[in-house]
């Protein structure tokens, strides 16, 4: 990739116009938290989700993009090319958030790609092949266990249908949604199904705040990102029996509380990791019925393993239904695996031309890999994929008082239009 600039393009991306949305976006499902922090409540595949779809579409209209949306509910907005018969290059992310969520992760990814396209055609640059954003649906995992539904279905990774039969905390499945929303965009035009039925990109880039600490603590600008590590996700359901808190001896209860406390613990020692490479979390836990005076009958608790080497990834996983299984005294249980993405490595294409730009720009740019999971890991194994990261303040993510400066995401958007009109030339 060459190292070349075209200063009318970065001079294009527009700061204001593009922290502009970035405010307008965080506002659906915005909220207040106790300490003043502004957050964003925004889960997929709800009527908020529908209104910020609604404002980004009249955004791409405006601009001059097409815009379709596929069985899934991914949502793409096309710039074309000169030669209609190439694949194009894909770049975005998503717009839902986690329930206690920022403004920036994700919903960057999706403006960014947005003020890259609205920069390119506002110089006059043609490409060669098109160029389209992706909202991707349910990249959070948030309302619908787990995360990453639209691009996995896309990618063939998963039949369209997997997901289906899965609910929400009110029971609504997520079937059922994904033909709500799709009735109420029912006039925008709809495509195929990514690679399963013909839409293959040649490349994809993804835009995101970095959500850790390392580049703001490196002093860089750019992180150019060289992979993800792995995620599996499990839930562990632990089944008792409920009694009376005040009457029934400990010799006849089966208590899921305590036996879920046992089977953590003993987790907590399968997964123990001298070197802090390996993310263990048990982070949702729920118990029936719920009252101080039953013993719990129910209880049921998430797990989320991550890291980047399979050869550690695969096995602790498998060994986590043993391990409960020796650690319960009284109780049955059952565990299911709900996600597994195995750690990528990018190829070189996607990860040079990020560095490349990012240099090109005078920007400090910066190696690492991503310790979130992403859509692009399910992009990855299709065509060559790059992430480009922008500094976050104290690395905070997941919480409302994530925070980028409008210059940084300025800057992440001038890589990612420079990438862009490189990989859509090539
Ligand atoms: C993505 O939201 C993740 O949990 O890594
Ligand atoms: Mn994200
Ligand atoms: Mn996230």
């Amino acid at each position: 990739m060459p190292d070349t600039i075209a200063p009318n393009l970065v001079a294009a991306v527009s700061e204001a116009r593009q922290w502009q949305r970035m405010m307008e976006m965080g506002e659906f499902g915005g909220f207040t938290d106790p300490h003043g922090h502004r957050g964003s409540n925004r889960a997929c595949l709800t009527h908020i989700d529908r209104k910020s779809r609604r404002l980004l579409i009249a955004w791409a209209e405006q601009a001059g993009l097409a815009v379709s949306v596929d069985r899934l509910g991914n949502l793409f907005l096309r710039h074309d090319g000169s030669d209609p018969t190439l694949a194009p290059v894909l770049t975005g992310s998503h717009l839902d958030s986690q329930p206690n969520g920022g403004r920036f992760d994700g919903i960057w990814g999706v403006i960014a790609g947005l003020e890259a396209l609205q920069a390119l055609r506002e110089a006059g640059i043609s490409t060669k092949r098109p160029i389209e954003v992706v909202a991707w649906t349910n990249e959070e995992g948030g309302r619908y266990a787990p995360g990453c539904m639209g691009s996995m279905a896309y990618a063939g990774y998963r039949p369209a249908d997997t997901w289906d039969a899965i609910t929400d905390k009110d029971g609504i499945a997520f079937g059922e949604a994904l033909a709500e929303h799709l009735a109420s965009e029912s006039d925008l035009t709809r495509r195929g199904l990514g690679v399963v039925e013909g839409q293959a990109p040649c490349a994809y880039i993804e835009a995101h705040i970095e959500q850790g600490p390392t580049l703001e603590s490196k002093d860089a600008d750019i992180g150019v990102v060289t992979g993800i590590q792995g995620s599996r996700w499990f839930l562990v359901e632990i089944t008792g029996k409920s009694d009376h808190a005040g009457t029934t001896p400990l010799s006849l209860r089966k208590d899921a509380v305590q036996d879920m406390l046992r089977a953590i613990t003993a987790l907590n020692t399968l997964m123990h990791d001298p070197t802090d490479t390996l993310r263990f979390t048990v982070a949702s836990i729920e118990v029936l019925p719920n009252t101080s005076n039953s013993v719990a009958g129910t209880a049921r608790f998430t797990i989320d393993l991550r890291h980047p080497d399979s050869a550690v990834l695969q096995p602790r996983g498998n060994a986590i239904e043993g391990v409960v299984q020796a650690a319960l005294r009284n109780c049955t249980f059952q565990v299911t695996e709900r996600f597994n993405a195995v750690p990528s490595i990018f190829a070189p294409l996607g990860t040079d031309a990020v560095e490349c730009a990012g240099r090109a720009q005078g920007l400090r740019a910066l190696r690492l890999p991503s310790g979130a999971f992403h859509d692009a890991q399910f992009m990855h194994p299709l065509c060559p994929t790059g992430m480009i990261f922008v500094p976050c303040r104290g690395g905070v993510s997941h919480h409302p008082s994530e925070y980028s400066e409008p210059a940084e995401l300025a800057a992440g958007a001038r890589v990612l239009a420079q990438v862009l009109a490189e990989l859509a030339n090539h």
